[in-house]
């Protein structure tokens, strides 16, 4: 049987010269591939007592959503800014260049829930910070991060030490 990481396809020089780009489509775009990644991450949810799973637009849905569906939990969307309807929080983070802000509708998270974050990938781990930061806002407990992939060389976890973070594969570059 394939590992997961066998299902991810890597793009040498993608986006520019230097970077390997660690491609999840190719895993999504495989039935046992994506039945693979989302029966893992449900596995490392087995233990945690959780209320509502988070997922960071647009990655996090795709594996956030079929997370919460089999373990019957709510999905809350954290959103780019200006496309929740309703009133909001938001938090800003830095990337390379810029910045950029997230938000979730302030009725999603009661005070006291315990919240898992799920994303993708974690890099700099910039946007699941502020990810979690938008649930502290609201009162509410991030009891675990889970990722998909883990791009070590960016020491994403460096700025995350209160938390617990976990990923199914790891790559020791970036
Ligand atoms: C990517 C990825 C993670 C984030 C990780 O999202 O899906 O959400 O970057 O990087 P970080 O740990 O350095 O914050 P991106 O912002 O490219 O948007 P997308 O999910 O809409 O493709
Ligand atoms: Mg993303």
């Amino acid at each position: 049987m394939k590992t997961v990481e066998e299902y991810i396809r890597s793009i040498p020089d993608f986006p520019e010269p230097g970077i390997v780009f660690r491609d999840v489509t190719s895993l999504l775009q495989d039935a046992d591939g994506l039945k693979l990644a989302i029966d893992e991450m449900i596995k490392a949810l087995e233990n945690v007592d959780f209320d509502i799973v988070a997922g960071t637009e647009s990655r996090g849905f795709i594996f956030g959503v079929p997370v919460a569906y089999a373990m019957h939990k709510p999905f809350i969307p954290v959103r780019k800014a200006g496309k929740l309807p309703c009133e909001t929080v938001s938090q800003s983070y830095d990337l390379e260049y810029g910045s950029a802000t997230i938000e979730i509708h302030k009725d999603s998270i009661k005070p006291g829930q315990k919240v898992v974050l799920i994303d993708d990938l974690i890099a700099t781990g910039g946007t699941i910070e502020a990810a979690a930061k938008l649930v502290e806002q609201l009162g509410g407990e991030v009891v675990k991060m889970l990722f998909l992939l883990e791009l070590k060389g960016l020491n994403g976890r460096e700025k995350l030490k209160d938390y617990d973070v976990e990923s199914i594969v790891s790559y020791e570059g970036k």
